[in-house]
């Protein structure tokens, strides 16, 4: 798929079939993580756990649900791989890289999946309230002095990818 397709084919899935992907589609989301930008190319900064013990992925979102009901029973949506960014604590200005960091790794990721044909979704919710709950960090290899900042889940779509209208335009913009 080209550059284009990609970016306009690629949109949050929340239904999949519970396939596992293979290793080498998990290999291509890593190399694509590993390309992302990062601030000062701190890459020690930021960790990433990949879960796919569906046992802890299931102890996840139970966690999360009785922590914060409004996410819903299954907030990861039984995607079967769940990329982790993790990004080390910050004070001061550059408290919000670790967001800024996660959110590049993160669509790095969402783009390689799409053009894997695979499903894939940004998610914030979950990594968010686990950093209410410091031992589920642990269970998910989150080092200490990082906390949980971004998710991307991923798997095998239950509904095809389709390229959407590339007039798409919902964003504000000002031309100056
Ligand atoms: C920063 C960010 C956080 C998000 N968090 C969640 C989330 O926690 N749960 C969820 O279902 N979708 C989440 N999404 C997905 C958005 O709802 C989705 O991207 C948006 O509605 C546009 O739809 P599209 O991805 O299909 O283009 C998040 C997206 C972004 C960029």
């Amino acid at each position: 798929m080209d550059m284009k397709q990609t970016i306009l084919t690629r949109r949050s899935c929340r239904s999949f079939t519970g396939e596992q992907i293979t290793e080498n589609e998990c290999t291509a989301l890593l190399e694509a993580a590993n390309a992302a930008p990062v601030a000062n190319g701190n890459y020690s900064d930021v960790k990433i756990s990949v879960i796919q013990d569906q046992e802890l992925l299931a102890k996840i979102e139970a966690a999360v649900c009785a922590a914060i009901p409004a996410v819903g029973a299954h907030p990861i949506y039984h995607a079967p791989t769940a990329i982790l960014i993790s990004g080390r604590k910050g004070e001061g200005p550059n408290a919000a890289i670790p967001y800024c960091n996660a959110s590049c790794i993160v669509e790095n990721i969402l783009l390689e999946a799409t053009n894997l044909g695979l499903g894939s979704i940004y998610l914030f919710a979950v990594p968010a309230v686990m950093q209410m709950l410091p031992e589920l960090c642990e269970l998910a290899g989150v080092p200490s002095g990082f906390m949980p900042i971004a998710m991307a889940a991923v798997g095998k779509g239950t509904d095809g990818l389709a390229a959407r209208e590339a007039d798409r335009t919902k964003i504000e913009t000002v031309r100056l």
